[in-house]
């Protein structure tokens, strides 16, 4: 593993103190050997769903009981741009899950969808994922039904496929961004409301960083890194902003952009954003900060470590590779319209025989009992209504598309659409840089205009990643013909 949460204050897996637990005896979403020489480099990883213990309340405060990949918090798989990614998922909870690989252009048969793209993977059973990654960029990975609780315990991680370099940074560091929702003595407290779904979402009791209450991260002192900043919360949109240290955008979604000086970003869940920092003079710390709040919140310090160079240019931070991704043809594109919306309780019905998702109506997991929220005025299938909305739209590999998103609500949606990457256009509120993203940030009333050109046939979910909001209606699909 290249990453180590906090050795100190994380100690899960086999060698944890409780019993009860009964985690899985081996493990590490570990680097194994490679494939055979007769087959292409594939990377081998297990992935093995457990409850672990985990203390995100300090060194010294009670353990909770974390959902977990393995014995890290969130651990980060570091491949190279096509090499071949062969996942084990062993499920060792006591419900279904499955891995979506969020951003990364897949195949649709490994999207990870339970009753979309494969069937859930049943307590005790397991599932192979086998895909070759094909964009470089910084991507992470979580189950799909029942997310609110399985990653609201921490069941994500990290994939960064790198190769985009022109230069390299002096040093590379993911900052995965999560809140819990924790009682003081460890235990959980309930993930999601249906008052709060139908508004902002349930917030986090604890702000951490790498699992890590504003943690120390060293930077080689006086010297360009390169921080990964992934929102893995399921609920909050960070401001975020760097103070005491010059700072530039280099990617958004993992997909570079040419170097901004970073102000402040909106950054909402499932959303990333690589930065460029001059790391502060040895011993001397720089803030990544929340502004998104009333009074400030800082997340991390970045502390410069070693001797500083002997002589340093001014900040100008080296551009990041564009992956070679599929770009849209504005002059014959197609257009299509997404309303984002409260339910309106127009719901197309589907006979649960006649559809063969009529299994995940039957799936509280995958269902939420309400339904608050729409997209075209439709809303996912909720327990109660028993049906599945038809596509939202019927698209053609390699043809393009012009897509306006609109925000009807007073709140903000970070939409994502699975197993394509789109070209952010335009805003009717904000300046935002030409850029290419998986997951776009729409604020209350804001219209964006984006294009995409898919690539992959299948049916491909589109939602809001404020989870609250996808679990209570605000889920669809585009079905994308060979
Ligand atoms: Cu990261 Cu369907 O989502
Ligand atoms: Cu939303």
């Amino acid at each position: 593993m290249a990453y180590s949460p906090s050795r100190r204050s994380f100690l899960v897996g086999a060698g944890a103190a409780a019993a009860c637990l009964a985690p899985a005896a081996r493990l590490h979403p570990a680097e194994l050997a490679p494939a055979t020489a007769a087959e292409a480099p594939a990377r081998q990883l297990i992935l093995v769903a457990a409850e672990r213990e985990g203390r995100l309340l300090g060194p010294e405060g009670p353990a909770s009981r974390l959902w977990t990949f393995g014995d890290a918090l969130f651990p980060v798989i570091r491949m190279r741009r096509g090499e071949r990614l062969q996942a084990l998922l062993e499920n060792r909870l006591a419900e279904h899950t499955s891995v979506h690989w969020h951003g990364v252009r897949v195949p649709n048969a490994q999207d990870g969808v339970p009753y979309m793209t494969q069937p859930p993977v049943q307590p005790g059973g397991t599932f192979r994922y086998d895909f070759t990654v094909p964009d470089t960029g910084t991507f992470f990975f979580h189950p799909h039904c029942d997310t609110s609780v399985q990653l609201g315990r921490g069941l994500a991680g990290i994939l960064v496929v790198e190769g985009d370099e022109t230069k390299p940074y002096a040093a590379d560091r993911v900052l995965a961004l999560k809140d819990w929702r924790l009682a003081p003595d460890g235990a959980w407290l309930p993930f999601t409301s249906d008052a709060a779904a139908a508004r902002a979402g349930t917030f986090g009791t604890v702000r951490t960083v790498n699992g890590e209450a504003a943690p120390r991260i060293d930077l080689p002192a006086g010297r360009d890194a390169r921080l990964r900043l992934v929102n893995l919360d399921p609920t909050r949109i960070g401001q975020l902003g760097i103070e005491g240290a010059e700072a530039a955008i280099i990617a958004i979604d993992g997909n570079a952009v040419s170097p901004v000086p970073l102000d402040t970003w909106r950054l909402g869940p499932a959303m990333r954003l690589d930065l460029a920092v001059r790391a502060p003079a040895p011993g001397k710390a720089a803030t990544l900060m929340d502004y998104f709040a009333a009074q400030p919140v800082p997340l991390a310090t970045l502390v410069g470590a070693g001797t500083a160079p002997g002589k340093r240019a001014a900040f100008d931070p080296p551009g990041l590779r564009l992956s070679d991704l599929p770009v849209p043809d504005l002059d014959r594109a197609e257009p299509i319209d997404l309303r984002f919306a409260s339910a309106s309780g127009g719901l197309a019905r589907v006979s649960a025989d006649a559809d063969p998702l009529s299994g995940a109506l039957l799936d509280s997991f995958c269902t939420a009992e309400t339904t608050h929220w729409s997209i075209n005025k439709r809303s996912w299938a909720s327990r109660d209504h028993a049906n599945v909305p038809p596509p939202l739209a019927q698209l053609t590999v390699g043809r393009s598309y012009r897509m306006k998103l609109g925000n009807e609500t007073p709140q903000s949606h970070p939409v994502h659409i699975h197993g394509m990457t789109f070209r952010v256009l335009s805003s009717n509120k904000r300046d935002l840089p030409d850029h290419y993203a998986d997951t776009v940030l729409l604020t209350p009333n804001e219209r964006i205009e984006i294009a995409v050109k898919p690539t992959e046939p299948g049916d491909w979910m589109v939602h809001c990643h404020l989870i609250e909001h996808q679990e209570t209606g605000m889920m669809g699909f585009f079905r994308v013909l060979a």
